[in-house]
């Protein structure tokens, strides 16, 4: 996927500034930056949840832009918001459903995709029929992950999946998407955790005020002073 320049305001508000950026096949990219900066603006950009006022953004050789959030699910990418927004009054097995109704799967293949979503995370499996409010911080994240993954993403987009969360089940989680990665899920990973999300990233882009000030290999990221000073060590207090 390719981003090119895009501009995007709420209201007067101008929140990204010619931003580019690139998220190869078969790639994790890391997209940092502290509170603020437009990290979620980008995703939901990305998703068609947001227009952007101009730029470009490519997918698989097709322009996504200006098209609706459905089809560029059906076109092959998820999202997995900030804060994960599960449905609390709904059992697992429905929120899972809920992740597969875009792509318009039949029935046998909505059980086969959400078997693959069980093995995977089997805490949910054991759960199916409980509602989705009655789970842990760490097991909402795996629902919103096994959701965004019922559509069959090639691209998955990831908000602060470590939020709130205890620093096992960070763990966890980290370990989930580096699996997924593996078995051929790109990922865009959004993060405030830097360290964390570029230690299993390929490469990152960390944003300031709406702008790309640093990209780069993951490796060299991590190992540059000043993006050491600023975006390593921050702490984010629990949401939910
Ligand atoms: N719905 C909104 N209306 C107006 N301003 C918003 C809205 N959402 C975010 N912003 C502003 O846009 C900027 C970027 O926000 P956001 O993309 O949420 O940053 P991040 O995800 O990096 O914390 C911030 O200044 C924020 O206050
Ligand atoms: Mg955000």
């Amino acid at each position: 996927m390719v981003l090119e320049k895009i501009n995007v305001s709420y209201g007067p508000v101008k929140v990204l500034h010619d931003l580019s950026l690139t998220v190869n096949e078969g790639e994790i990219v890391a997209l940092i930056g502290a509170n603020g900066a437009g990290k979620t603006t980008t995703l939901r950009s990305i998703m068609g949840v947001l227009r952007a006022s101009s730029g470009s953004i490519v997918f698989k050789g097709q322009k996504i832009y200006g098209r609706r959030p459905v089809d560029i699910i059906r076109a092959g990418i998820s999202m997995v918001p900030e804060g994960r927004r599960v449905f609390g009054s709904m059992s697992i097995e429905d929120n899972l459903e809920v992740g597969g109704a875009p792509s318009g799967m039949k029935r046998a293949q909505i059980k086969e995709t959400m078997e693959r979503v069980f093995c995977m995370y089997p805490i949910l499996r054991e759960r199916r029929n409980q509602m989705a409010g009655t789970l842990s911080g760490g097991e909402q994240q795996m629902l919103a992950i096994g959701r965004a993954l019922m559509a069959h993403p090639k691209l998955l987009l990831l908000d602060e999946p470590s939020m709130g969360l205890a620093p096992v089940m960070v763990e966890r989680t980290f370990e989930s998407l580096k699996e997924l990665n593996k078995s051929g899920t790109t990922m865009l990973l959004v993060e405030q955790n830097a360290q964390m999300a570029l230690e299993i990233s390929d490469r990152g882009y960390a944003l300031q005020n709406g702008r790309v000030v640093y990209s780069g290999k993951a490796s060299d990221l991590l190992g540059d002073e000043s993006i050491r000073e600023a975006y390593f060590g921050i702490k984010k207090e629990a949401v939910n």
